[in-house]
């Protein structure tokens, strides 16, 4: 990444690297600070000219809290949802998400920001191997 002249911006928990704390509060605090607006015919338009995208991988907390934050601020990301895989192409329906019936294996798992919308069950709930729904602790 640094051959590629990505601006890093690291965190840990303990501080030991980088922001301490959360990688979401460090995204949310980076995304504050270069959000921009512009007064366009009385209406105003998010410019988010230095967000191409957003790509999240993680635990599914951190993929719903960064969501929020790129629906909020109208920012292009993607999500890799992970669910439990059986078969892992399409015949079984282990991994198909609510509502849409989705299967990861095969839609996914990678869902695009606005395709994630559908998804109802996103940072609420997933399925256990024997198929029952188990919801989030955090989830409300
Ligand atoms: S794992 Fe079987 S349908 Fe996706």
């Amino acid at each position: 990444m640094k051959e590629l002249g990505v601006q890093m911006h690291l965190s840990t928990d303990d501080g030991s690297e980088g922001y301490k704390g959360f990688n979401v509060d460090l995204f949310k605090q980076y995304v504050e600070a270069n959000y921009q607006t512009e007064n366009k015919d009385s209406t105003f338009h998010i410019s988010h000219s230095i967000f191409s995208k957003v790509y999240t991988v993680g635990p599914e907390i951190m993929e719903f809290k960064i969501a929020q934050i790129c629906w909020e601020h109208e920012i292009p990301f993607e999500v890799s949802l992970e669910r439990y895989m059986k078969c892992g192409f399409g015949i079984c329906g282990q991994c198909c998400v609510d509502s849409t019936g989705w299967r990861m294996c095969v839609e996914g798992p990678v869902i695009d920001g606005e395709k994630l919308k559908q998804i109802t069950e996103f940072g609420k709930y997933h399925r256990t191997a024997s198929g029952k729904v188990e919801k989030y602790p955090w989830a409300k």
